[in-house]
């Protein structure tokens, strides 16, 4: 029986599975919840300098096959999460701040400030699509880079970046090659698949209000994205660099094969959003007896056919 016991960014987990960050993580209740729940570590919604109300609703909306959202980084600011941190300590399992400063130096503010705090681990989210007026970090080559020089500097704590998906095979090349040179502890793959448009045939008009209708997608509809930014990943990146999965997670089936394809550990949104803190429990048991029918670790098994 293959153990479900991985580690990321030099810290064990009892098995891989957690929160993506965004859904259901913004609020100390909500935290809270997922402190008590099956999940493995507590990720906070992605901070800024200041707290933000996000962009006006409709800015969410459940699909049958995932979800579109363009909720514009609505967050305490990250003073807040500082405050919490040692309550957040308290439900035993690690803690992963997200980050998402607008501006460089917003971003070293608040590096430097958990530098002093218990958290165990920071992930620098460089992709997200929903804020109007400001490209995505993560499509800009030069840019990551220097992002990525500047923080790694300053952080004393292991530093992990999320990524926006991509899609074609010379920009992973790029991006690993930034990743290389660099003591990243881990990436995650991916963020919603940005600037997707929903429309309501019969009210003719977007399902969402931000950015005229345009959302990042999550859910079934970005697995196969996010299965094949974790394989890239995985051959391209130097192998103590972790990956974690994260896209289209809604059964233990889900996480196996992010795992088969290079995952150490995986985050669910989505479905998050749809069933509440109770997936972690659920998803965990089905990944367990997929596990207790192996007896060789997915990633020794994995074949190109
Ligand atoms: C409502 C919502 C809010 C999100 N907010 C953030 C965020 O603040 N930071 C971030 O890195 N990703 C954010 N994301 C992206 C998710 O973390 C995740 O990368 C994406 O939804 C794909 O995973 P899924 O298919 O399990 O939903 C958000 C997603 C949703 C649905």
């Amino acid at each position: 029986m293959e153990s479900m016991k991985t580690s990321i960014a030099g810290m064990p987990l009892q098995h891989p599975i957690f929160n993506a960050s965004g859904p259901k993580c913004t609020t100390f209740e909500e935290l809270k919840a997922l402190g008590e729940s099956a999940a493995s570590v507590i990720l906070h919604k992605s901070c800024t300098l200041e707290p933000r109300q996000g962009n006006p609703e409709p800015r969410y909306v459940d699909l049958e096959l995932g979800s579109i959202n363009s909720m514009g980084l609505p967050n305490l600011g990250y003073a807040e999460y500082l405050k919490m941190m040692p309550r957040l300590k308290t439900f035993g399992k690690p803690v992963i701040s997200s980050v998402s400063g607008l501006y460089l130096s917003d971003n070293i503010t608040i590096v430097r400030e958990l530098n002093e705090t218990l958290v165990d681990a920071i992930e620098l989210n460089l992709s997200c699509p929903n804020l109007v007026g400001k490209p995505q970090v993560g499509y800009d080559m030069e840019q990551s880079d220097a992002v990525l020089e500047a923080i790694m500097a300053i952080s004393k704590k292991p530093l992990g970046v999320k990524l926006p998906p991509y899609f074609d095979f010379v920009h992973f090349e790029q991006m690993a090659a930034i990743l290389n040179k660099r003591h990243v502890a881990f990436v995650t793959c991916v963020n919603s698949i940005g600037n997707a448009l929903f429309v309501d045939p019969e009210k003719e008009c977007t399902i969402i209000k931000p950015k005229g209708g345009f959302g990042g997608i999550g859910g079934d509809y970005i697995k196969p994205t996010a299965l094949g930014n974790v394989r890239k990943f995985y051959e391209l990146l130097r192998k103590d660099i972790g990956i974690v999965g994260c896209g289209g997670i809604k059964t233990g089936m889900d996480v196996f094969e992010h795992i088969l394809c290079g995952a150490s550990a995986v985050q669910v949104g989505t479905q998050l959003m749809k069933e509440g803190p109770s997936c972690f429990s659920r998803i965990t048991n089905e990944f367990n007896s997929i596990m207790s029918r192996k007896a060789t670790h997915p990633l020794a098994t994995f074949k190109e056919n």
